[in-house]
């Protein structure tokens, strides 16, 4: 979108927010993150600005070439051979690439699933994984379908969302005089920040992680973490779920040094901490406590399998095995090198993202965790 429409847009946008908080006189952090990011049509997910890639304001693991997706489908092949009629439900599928690159390696593997549902919240988001999924060959393209809500029946299979979850909404707390005081957001000549109280369960839910917090502490939860993974896994029948996302164990995640949080901005590929500028033309994204997560798939009757760094995940999966032959095709060879050095090194994306995997009647160790399983931390 041209610089003046990115304008007009946040504009309405603007207005459709000051509109609700005059309907109280403030909102939830939540609810501003929620119609920032996903109002219909003027939200940053649901509208028609770029925002992956190099013109838009960040880069996805999958969208740095097919390494990641050919190791996750080490993965997910070794599920699908061992289930009857199995499916992959993959989340907030982004430009559809993963799913792409996914389908041509299981493919290859002979371990296509059943069926290749993505459940997406953005409509434009689905328009462009449409396009993209239309350019495989029609036996791969046919097995994709798109669902607005979770399965309504039984299945067994895989569900997977990388960086699905640190876009979902937060609120935010303050620690302050032994209390914790919700953030909420009003309008007065511009959207303000205040501090207030939480609703008694949601007070409940910070209360429950038994912080040790200094005055002033600053930080983040995903109010509807359960119910929404629950929805998304309750017709699981057998199988797995795949995580993969920046963030921590809870001990690392409230770390006294992290006193503002894990809240954050991008915008044409610069982090900022003002989440009350570029409204609904920059993305806004919280790490996600693993811990949090793992206690979401235990409420939900899952077994937590695996909790590791996606290094480690990525090279018990052979992503290595993925190169090329540098004799034959130097030029992709060195590519594919620069890429699984994206993916893998400490400093990159390495250890600041993790992999967390849940199962339902499913018993055989996930090859991904064989190098590194450190569900101890959380
Ligand atoms: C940061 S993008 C990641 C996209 C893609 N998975 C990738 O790795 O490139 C977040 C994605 O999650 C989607 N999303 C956000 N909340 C969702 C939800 N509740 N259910 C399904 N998708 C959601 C967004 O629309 C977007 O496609």
């Amino acid at each position: 979108m041209p610089q003046t429409d990115l304008e007009q847009h946040s504009l309405a946008l603007q207005k459709i927010i000051r509109d609700k908080i005059h309907e109280t006189g403030s909102i939830s952090f939540a609810t501003f993150m929620q119609m920032s990011l996903y109002c219909p049509g003027f939200g940053y997910y649901s509208s028609g600005n770029y925002k992956f890639g190099k013109q838009g304001d960040f880069i996805t693991a999958p969208e740095l070439g097919s390494l990641f997706a050919k190791s996750l489908a080490s993965q997910f092949s070794q599920v699908i051979k061992s289930l009857d009629n199995p499916i992959i439900l993959e989340l907030g599928a982004g430009t559809g690439q993963f799913a792409y690159d996914c389908l041509v390696e299981l493919d290859k593997l002979k371990a296509l699933p059943e069926k290749y549902y993505i459940l997406e919240v953005s409509a434009d988001l689905q328009q462009r994984q449409v396009t993209k999924i239309h350019e495989l060959p029609k036996h791969l393209s046919q097995l994709v379908e798109w669902i607005s809500q979770p399965l309504a029946n039984k299945f067994n299979g895989i569900v997977f969302a990388n960086e699905v979850v640190d876009a979902l909404p937060v609120e935010v707390f303050r620690f302050h005089n032994n209390q914790y005081q919700q953030m909420q957001v009003t309008w007065d000549s511009g959207f303000q920040k205040t501090w207030g109280k939480f609703p008694k369960n949601q007070l409940k839910q910070i209360e429950d992680k038994n912080l040790v917090l200094n005055e002033g502490y600053i930080s983040e939860f995903i109010p509807h973490l359960n119910s929404w993974l629950n929805s998304i896994t309750q017709n699981l029948n057998q199988g797995v779920v795949i995580f993969v996302d920046y963030g921590y164990e809870r001990n690392a995640y409230y770390h006294p040094q992290r006193s503002e949080g894990t809240l954050i901005c991008f915008y044409q590929h610069q982090a900022n901490c003002n989440y009350f500028q570029n409204i609904g033309t920059q993305d806004m994204t919280a790490f996600v406590d693993f811990t949090a997560l793992a206690e979401a798939g235990d409420s939900c009757g899952l077994d937590v399998d695996g909790f590791t760094t996606q290094a480690h995940f990525l090279m018990a999966l052979g992503i290595q095995n993925h190169l090329g032959d540098s004799q034959n095709d130097y030029k992709s060879y060195y590519q594919n090198t620069t890429e699984l050095k994206k993916l893998t090194l400490p400093n990159e994306m390495g250890e600041k993202f993790k992999v967390m995997a849940f199962s339902r009647n499913y018993s055989d160790e996930l090859i991904g965790f064989t190098l590194s399983n450190q569900l101890h931390l959380l």
